[in-house]
């Protein structure tokens, strides 16, 4: 009840000035995004890396309205790879793109998504890097995988996220299994109807189950995006199980969230991927975090009544 009210929220904009404007929501936001500048990107994606985590980078924004902001999305992409390679953590570091930040929404949108992406991807491949292509709202899931496997055409690491909260994904995960196919596995973060949506969580986490075997069955790499442990143990089981090499897959968390957890994983000598949100947009991304766990927004309003901290010290939230 509360989430669907947080996801509609996400989508109001009168809310959105309220939220944005009020005073301890900026530091909330704080554990979840890196900072609204490249610079602020670039310090928090470093020091992950020297924690022997890796990183995906989402540059925020999904409310593009017109194809000059979705040009400077892409343009912003471009600067961020550059500035990555340039920090020489190219390896360590890829991006996420999300196709309605390059214009999937606007009239002849998916055209110029194709086109913005394609950018983009040239740029990771001409300096060494990867590009995931987030999953959004269930109504854009053909249009999105439709752009993945255009791309792949000619980018074949390009990367898929399936979400096992929708019906569709365990036939959607048994077409991204060949060989390179990346797959980021999650659960979903966006208000499905019953037609096409799991309702029930145990209905969503048995087929997120469902969905890892089927992928770890292939020859692709998976991702495991989640942060609950029984999602991870099935994950990590199965490997065993299959008989799949330690480096043959990853586990993704966002950041702010199970950070000991991250780490843990990642001396154990797993793959683990932090997705870091950055830029000035952060809104709708903010509002999907407090969704998912509403016992964040008593954080948010306990921030009201607290004296503010350092960012180091919120970091294990
Ligand atoms: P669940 O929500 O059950 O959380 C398990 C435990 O993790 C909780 O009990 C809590 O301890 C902790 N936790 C989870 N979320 C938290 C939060 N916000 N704050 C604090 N603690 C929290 N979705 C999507 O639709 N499209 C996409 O492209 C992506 N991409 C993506 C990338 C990566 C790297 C991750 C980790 C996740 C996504 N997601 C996503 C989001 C995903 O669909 C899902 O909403 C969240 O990961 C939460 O689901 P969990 O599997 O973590 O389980």
């Amino acid at each position: 009840m509360l989430k669907t009210l947080l996801l509609g929220m996400s989508r109001t904009p009168a809310v959105q000035k309220a939220v944005v404007t009020f005073p301890p929501t900026r530091r909330v936001v704080d554990r979840f995004v890196a900072g609204e500048t490249l610079d602020d990107c670039l310090r928090i994606t470093r020091a992950l890396v020297d924690q022997g985590l890796l990183a995906t980078v989402d540059f925020l924004g999904e409310d593009t309205t017109t194809a000059t902001q979705a040009d400077r999305v892409t343009d912003t992409y471009v600067e961020l790879l550059e500035a990555l390679a340039a920090e020489g953590l190219t390896d360590e570091v890829e991006v996420s793109i999300k196709l309605s930040a390059l214009g999937s929404l606007l009239t002849g949108g998916y055209e110029l998504a194709l086109d913005n992406a394609r950018v983009i991807c040239a740029a990771a491949e001409r300096l060494g890097t990867t590009v995931t292509v987030d999953a959004e709202d269930h109504t854009s899931t053909d249009a999105t995988l439709r752009t993945v496997n255009t791309l792949r055409e000619q980018y074949p690491w390009v990367g898929a996220v399936l979400q096992s909260m929708l019906y569709r994904t365990t036939a959607d995960c048994g077409r991204h299994t060949q060989p390179g196919n990346r797959v980021r596995l999650c659960k979903g973060a966006y208000a499905g109807p019953s037609e096409v949506a799991h309702r029930a969580t145990s209905a969503v986490e048995r087929n997120y189950r469902r969905c890892a075997t089927i992928l770890l069955q292939g020859e692709g790499r998976p991702l495991f995006a989640t942060h609950d442990d029984a999602m991870i143990e099935h994950a990590l089981a199965e490997v065993r199980r299959l008989g799949r090499a330690a480096d043959s897959f990853e586990v993704q968390m966002l950041l702010g969230v199970r950070s000991d957890e991250q780490r843990r994983l990642a001396r154990l000598g797993h793959t683990v991927r932090v997705y870091v949100p950055f830029g000035t947009d952060w809104y709708a991304y903010f509002m999907r975090r407090l969704a998912e766990r509403p016992a964040n927004v008593g954080f948010l309003l306990r921030a009201l009544f607290e004296r503010p901290r350092s960012k180091q010290t919120q970091s294990g939230f």
